[in-house]
């Protein structure tokens, strides 16, 4: 972490009183908590932009498990792509429903393909990548 430093910020009255009602709502100590995070949030994003690079993801999949053999098609390619997968967990919603929740960790271009592959498999009827980062390099 690099030393601490104090700047200004010139704002709409309109916008600040949005901000801080956001603000308010997610309930952050102050200002310069939820800027922080702000900023974050616009490095993680960027990262994910590049073409290469190590990244981290939660892959979220809502499915109906008596559709066309699809947990053996889910399962069969997460073998695939094991060393690209850190841990899985499955939940029966009910019956008919499973979520399955993936956590994806290497190569940022490798990853979003294995859960763009995995979410248009024919049966998922919700996926969701929620890109996250190593931690690395963010004070
Ligand atoms: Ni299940």
């Amino acid at each position: 972490m690099g030393d601490l430093l104090r700047f200004g910020v010139s704002m709409d009255a309109d916008l600040l009183a949005k901000f801080d009602k956001l603000i308010s709502k997610r309930k952050y100590v102050n200002r310069s908590e939820a800027i922080r995070d702000l900023v974050r949030n616009a490095l993680v994003e960027t990262e994910w932009q590049k073409e290469s690079g190590k990244g981290v993801g939660a892959l979220t999949l809502v499915y109906d498990h008596e559709e066309m053999r699809i947990s053996d098609r889910l399962l069969h390619a997460q073998h695939e792509h094991a060393s690209d997968i850190v841990s899985s967990l499955h939940v029966h919603l009910d019956e008919d429903h499973c979520l399955e929740v993936i956590v994806l960790k290497g190569d940022l271009a490798r990853i979003r393909r294995l859960a763009d592959n995995l979410i248009g498999n024919r049966g998922v009827k919700h996926g969701k990548l929620v890109m996250t980062t190593t931690g690395e390099g963010l004070a």
